[in-house]
């Protein structure tokens, strides 16, 4: 890749080849795990949405674990900042359900890498934003330029109070003063908190979509690893939804 921000090379580096092909291996034993059946479950209920086939985009789509869960779509493109994880995504978990017509994996950077304008119906992010990578103003800006007017953007984040993130002294406090506090330090309170969109709740996000997206649902889900927030916006725009 050429040009990657902090956040990409991160993921690249912790994404290694070892580690990918770990990854990938899991990937065999999730049909059991009750919150991979919910994300799937989810991703196949906003496909469903849709009236007309539509095309995708995968935003750090590691080894394509839910590759086999989505339907009716035409083009389906996989991005992520780690070679070995597209690697694995070449032959992804559930190969043989997958009823996307083309698949084309795409080694980039969430937060630099460019699309056309009005490109997907479509865009998920599962375990990526506000837990790897920022969920800042450049993806949303990116997301909303690559999606058409009407498409969806339907994505997790790992919320502010999941037990995954340590209670240092400081979150504790912060934490704990924070329904007490007046409204301007609630405020930089809370930006503490979410760490500039290292984490989200439901605020952050609706604070960052902004204008230009409605917020179709936010609802949060625990993991076996975090409490996140799952949300999907629908951006505006005068075309209707396909
Ligand atoms: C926890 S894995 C999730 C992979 C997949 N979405 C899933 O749910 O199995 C995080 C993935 O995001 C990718 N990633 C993190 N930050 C990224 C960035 N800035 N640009 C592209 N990919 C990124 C990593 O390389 C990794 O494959």
């Amino acid at each position: 890749m050429t040009y990657v921000t902090e956040w990409g090379r991160r993921a690249a580096d912790l994404y290694a080849s070892d580690y990918a092909r770990r990854y990938r291996q899991h990937d065999e034993e999730l049909s059991h795990v009750e919150a991979y059946r919910a994300f799937c479950e989810w991703l196949r209920d906003i496909c469903g949405r849709f009236r007309k086939p539509i095309d995708v985009l995968d935003l750090g789509c590691g080894t394509g674990r839910y590759f086999a869960a989505l339907k009716n779509v035409n083009e389906l493109v996989g991005l992520d900042a780690s070679g070995p994880m597209l690697a694995e995504a070449a032959n992804p978990v559930g190969a043989d359900r997958i009823t996307a017509k083309t698949i084309h994996l795409v080694e980039g950077d969430a937060l630099t890498h460019r699309f056309l304008p009005d490109s997907f119906d479509l865009i998920y992010s599962i375990g990526v934003l506000a837990e790897h990578t920022p969920f800042d103003n450049r993806i949303v800006n990116s997301v909303a330029s690559w999606l058409r007017p009407g498409g969806r953007f339907a994505f997790t984040t790992v919320h502010p109070d999941s037990a995954s993130i340590p209670k240092t002294p400081g979150r504790t406090l912060g934490h704990a003063a924070l329904p007490f506090s007046p409204k301007p330090i609630r405020h930089w309170l809370h930006t503490k908190l979410t760490a500039g969109g290292q984490y989200a709740d439901e605020a952050l996000i609706v604070e960052r979509l902004g204008q230009r997206f409605s917020i179709e649902s936010i609802v949060r889900l625990e993991s076996e690893a975090h409490l996140h927030c799952l949300c999907v916006a629908i951006r505006e725009g005068d075309v209707p939804a396909r």
